[in-house]
Order: structure tokens, then sequence, then C-alpha cells
């Protein structure tokens, strides 16, 4: 069954759309004004943030069709209703943060390997439902999941039936709720389908993440913790382009496939880092290397042409994307403030003290000191080559 069933005007239940790219996803489309009707299922963890959502609210028509739900998608009494209730499911809630995962994984299981399973249940009664004639048609689910099910990718580029190797707590996590989903297609028949994206940026991230971390410390005049060599490789996607890959994944993808949603920017964190400083008006003095984060992973790398080939391509360069993420961290002061509530002066202190305490100022060459082998920027096909 391919994405027909979801048309213009249905009701989409979005969970973890109050975060950093379920929220652009929800802007996003009730921005189209085509009718359609979303629905937020959100447990506001730390990472949530209604301000978020404040432009849907505040505008008349596009809150008409906007309903917001605060619960966790690991309770299947609060998710029962709301998947009855929905033409198709899109899987955005997750815990995120790799370094979370590292010092307290727990919580990343019960929402990323027990709350996966929760929605599956709901849907796999949906289509039951379906099925008997109770329903129109059966929801279709998008899980929503990452590059980093792949593992670290020393050479080449992952494409969809490569194995999953999964090396962090968050990685594992997010692999096994993929696993679930795949294992119910093909079990039960669900419509579902899975992207892959890679490392997102943009505004609205939460200031944990490398870029908003190192830009919102750069514009306080705050180090920067760079972990280890600084010469691992992630490959950059624009949050306006992971949602609008969702949406169209959603509605393109055939049932049982996952689809890699790769940025096209691939960079050592030197450069991005460079690059930011650049725009935020700052100089490499702030940088310190920090010992290195367990088993990081050295190197991400997808390729995206089964995506191509469906025709959708990301359209917002790094070059024009950074400088407007810089500013939009420069602009959104109270934004980050609030960000900065919860428990962030604890994890702070629990993930960087020691850390910084430990920090060494390091020049800003490309290679640095303690490279390790064969991590050459320009290996990797770096600003878009694949
Ligand atoms: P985020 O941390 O900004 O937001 C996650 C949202 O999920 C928050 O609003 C949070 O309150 C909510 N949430 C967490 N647990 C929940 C639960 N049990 N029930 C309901 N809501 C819950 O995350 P993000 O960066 O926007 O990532 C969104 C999705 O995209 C995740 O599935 C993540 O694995 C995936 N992803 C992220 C990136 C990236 O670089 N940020 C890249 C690829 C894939
Ligand atoms: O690849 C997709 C993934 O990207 C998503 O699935 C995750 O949800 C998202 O958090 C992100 O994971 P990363 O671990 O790649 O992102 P993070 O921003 O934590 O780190 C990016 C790189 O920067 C990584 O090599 C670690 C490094 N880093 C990060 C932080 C927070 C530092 O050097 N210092 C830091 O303080």
């Amino acid at each position: 069954m391919s994405g027909n069933s979801v048309p213009d005007g249905a009701h989409l239940l979005i969970t973890g759309g109050a975060g950093f790219i379920g929220s652009q996803l929800v802007r996003d489309l009730l921005a189209r004004r085509d009718g359609t009707r979303i629905t937020v299922l959100d447990k506001l963890t730390y990472a949530g943030n209604r301000a978020n959502l404040e432009a849907v609210e505040a505008d008349v028509e596009q809150a008409a069709r906007f309903a917001f739900v605060r619960g966790d998608i690991a309770d299947a009494a609060a998710v029962a209703p709301l998947v009855a209730d929905a033409d198709a499911v899109v899987n955005v809630a997750a815990e995120t943060h790799v370094d979370r995962s590292i010092l307290d994984p727990e919580a990343f299981l019960r929402t990323g390997v027990i709350g996966v399973h929760v929605l599956l249940e709901a849907v796999r009664r949906e289509t039951d439902r379906a099925r008997a004639g109770d329903r129109a048609s059966a929801p279709r689910l998008l899980q929503v999941s990452t590059d980093e099910v792949y593992g670290s990718v020393e050479t080449g580029r992952s494409v969809e039936t490569d194995a999953l190797a999964p090396r962090s707590p968050y990685a594992a996590a997010k692999a096994a709720g993929e696993l679930l989903v795949r294992a119910y297609q093909v079990t039960y028949g669900l419509d579902a389908v899975i992207t892959r994206g890679s490392n997102t940026y943009g505004p609205h991230q939460h200031p944990e993440k490398l870029i908003p971390l190192f830009v919102t410390n750069a514009l306080a005049g705050e180090q920067l913790p760079m972990y280890g060599d600084g010469m691992q490789i992630r490959d950059w996607l624009h949050v306006a382009d992971h949602a609008a890959a969702i949406d169209f994944v959603l509605r393109n993808g055939e049932a049982g496939e996952a689809y890699n949603v790769a940025g096209g920017t691939e960079l050592p964190n030197r450069d991005v880092i460079r690059r930011l400083l650049a725009a935020a008006g700052r100089d490499w003095s702030l940088v310190r290397t920090v010992p290195d984060r367990p088993g990081h992973d050295r190197r991400y790398a997808m390729d995206g042409s089964k995506l191509a080939a469906l025709g959708w391509r990301p359209r917002v360069s790094f070059d024009e994307g950074l400088p407007a993420t810089v500013a939009w961290y420069r602009d959104h002061g109270a934004w980050v403030d609030q960000a900065r509530t919860a428990d962030w002066d604890v994890y702070y202190a629990r993930q960087y003290a020691d850390r910084l305490a430990n920090g060494r100022i390091v020049d800003d060459s490309t290679t640095g000191a303690g490279v390790e082998s064969g991590a050459s920027p320009h290996a990797a096909g770096v600003d878009g080559t694949r």
C-alpha cells in the first residue's frame, strides 16, 4: 500500500510534536491551510516546549485544526482513543540526546521501546477494525528513526538494507523501536514506514545538542567543550528539510520500507565549530578539547538515493541554514533561558564540569593534535558530494 492512504485534510496524530523536529512538522503542515487536522501527543519532557507551537495556537484558522494532549506514548489508555481518531500516526517522540542516554539509559528504553510497542498495538487494533469494516481505512504509522541505527560508518555510505549496528543506548533504543515496527508490519500487515534522518539543526533545537550548545555558549562568551579531536563527521540536515521528508514519506513511502533522509553536508565537527564561530562573531579561543564521549561514533554517512528516486531532496544549504540558525538563537534569548530550566544546571554540571576542568586549548588547524586514523574531512565528500 502506498501513501495515498494519507490525503490532504487528514487527521494526523503527531507524537513528540512539542519538540524540535515535531513542532517544525506541525507548524509547516498547518501553515499549508489544506484542511489537515493535527493532534499532538507530547509528554513535555525537559525537551518538549509548548512555546514551539505558539505560532499555531496564535493563528485562529490553524488553532481550529489543532489539539494538544499532554501524555506519554507508553500510556496505552491515553494512546488508544487518539489513534482511533487518527488517519495516520507520526511517531516523532523519543528521548534524543546521546550524552543523556549514556548517563541514564532507562527513559530511552521506556519511550523508544515500550512507547513504540504501545503505539503499534493501538495501530494494530485500528487496522483490525478497518478490516472488520468498523472504520474506513487502517491508520498509516510513520516511525521517525535516525542514521545512528547504522552505527559508526568508517567508509562508504549506509544504504537502507545495511544491518543495524547501534553503539549507544540512544541508538540501540531507536533500532529496537524500528525493529518492532518492521515486525508488526510483517506479522500483522500494518501500514508502516520508517525514516532515518541525519543530524538535524535549525531553530527551536534544545541547547544540549552540538550546534545550539556551541552557538549559545559562544554568544555568551563561554567555553565550547569539543569532544576529543573534533574530527568526528556528521551529515547536517536542516530541520525544515527533515520535516518535509517525513511528510513526503508519509504520503509517498511504500509500506514496510525504510528511507534514509540524508542532509548531504558531511563535515567534521571542527569545521562546524569554525563556521558557527564565524557566524556568531567569535573566535576559536573559546574552544576546549575535553575528554571524549564514551563509544563516540566516528562518522555517520547515508546514501540518500532511495528517497531521491521517489522525488525528494533537501533544499536548505548549510551555508544558508547555519548563519540563519545562529541569528535565531541570538534573537531568542528568552526561548533559550526557558529551555535551560528543568534540570539544565544539574545536567550541565554532570556532563561538563569535570570535562571542562580537564579541557585543553587547541589550535584550529583542520587536522589538529591527536587526529585519529584516516579521518580527513575531505574523505567524506564535504559539502554535499555523494
Ligand atoms: P526533541 O528531544 O527535541 O523532542 C522530543 C519530543 O518528544 C519532546 O517534545 C518530548 O517532550 C517528547 N517526548 C519524549 N518522550 C515522550 C513520551 N514518552 N511520550 C510523548 N512525548 C514524548 O527531539 P528531536 O530532535 O525533535 O527528535 C525527534 C525525533 O527525530 C526523535 O525520534 C529522534 O530520534 C529523531 N531524530 C532526530 C535527529 C536530530 O538530529 N535531532 C536526527 C534524526 C532523527
Ligand atoms: O545523527 C542523528 C542524531 O543526531 C539524532 O538521532 C540524535 O537525536 C541527535 O542528538 C544527534 O546525535 P549526535 O550525537 O550526532 O548529536 P550531538 O549534537 O550530541 O553531537 C554532534 C557531534 O558533536 C558529535 O560528534 C558529538 C560532538 N559534541 C557534542 C556535544 C553536545 C561535542 O564535541 N561536544 C558537545 O558538547
